[in-house]
């Protein structure tokens, strides 16, 4: 079972990072014509920069991850191409973090053929390992408080995944859960919020309750040892 730090992210947090983000990026006097958002974890900061810079060209680029939740180790790739006409234009890509700085760096590579009048980057977050750094972020995270941020977006996907790790090792009840959440990630939930995320976890069919026990479904545990 791997012991990660992770912080479950706020709303409100959410909301004062774009927010500053806003605040950065008009104070610099930079005006882009066409926000990028970068699928998916710059989808909603892309969203809410927008409305901070009253601009409503608001487009989608992909780039994928390949590895688990939480790992590092994962090599990022770009999953289709800008179809926009973009030369000559200012444009703002905007993802939620950078951490190794290759989704960023990928994207900003693929802009930068299309000849854009400016390109410029902003994220919420930016660790300082990031061998891209972005222009524009909200708050800056030391490479030696690296944690994994369980963004609001992503929360059922992140919790799912550390909840099955822990099943994975043996099923147990919800308290043991929840005290090998708080040992593993730092993860402090009350007993109404894990309670729902497990039964919303059943309803969709990664994990199962019996006799007070939760336990990853077979398949699951099948799927890992493959
Ligand atoms: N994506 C890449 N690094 C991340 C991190 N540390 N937290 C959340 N999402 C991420």
């Amino acid at each position: 079972m791997r012991s990660i730090p992770a912080k479950l992210v706020t709303w409100d947090e959410i909301a004062d990072w774009c927010s500053s983000l806003g605040r950065m990026i008009v104070d610099s006097g930079y005006r882009p014509d066409a926000v990028i958002g970068l699928a998916r974890g710059g989808w909603v900061p892309a969203r809410l920069v927008c409305d901070e810079l009253v601009t409503k060209n608001l487009i989608s680029l992909k780039t994928q991850h390949w590895g688990v939740t939480a790992s590092r180790d994962g090599k990022a790739r770009l999953v289709g191409e800008l179809q926009e006409d973009l030369s000559g234009r200012n444009i703002l890509i905007v993802d939620d973090i950078t951490d190794t700085g290759d989704s960023l760096r990928l994207a900003h590579d693929h802009a930068k053929t299309l000849s854009p009048g400016g390109i410029r980057t902003a994220t919420m977050l930016h660790i300082n390992h990031s061998s891209f750094v972005p222009d524009y972020y909200a708050s800056e995270v030391d490479k030696d408080k690296w944690t994994w941020f369980v963004f609001p977006w992503n929360y059922y996907e992140d919790m799912s995944t550390f909840i099955r790790e822990i099943l994975a090792e043996e099923p147990s009840p919800e308290r043991e859960i929840a005290s090998l959440l708080r040992k593993n990630h730092g993860i402090i939930m009350t007993e109404g919020r894990l309670g729902r995320t497990l039964s919303r976890l059943e309803i969709l069919g990664l994990v199962r309750q019996i006799e007070g026990k939760w336990s990853v479904l077979v398949e699951e545990k099948e799927k890992k040892r493959r």
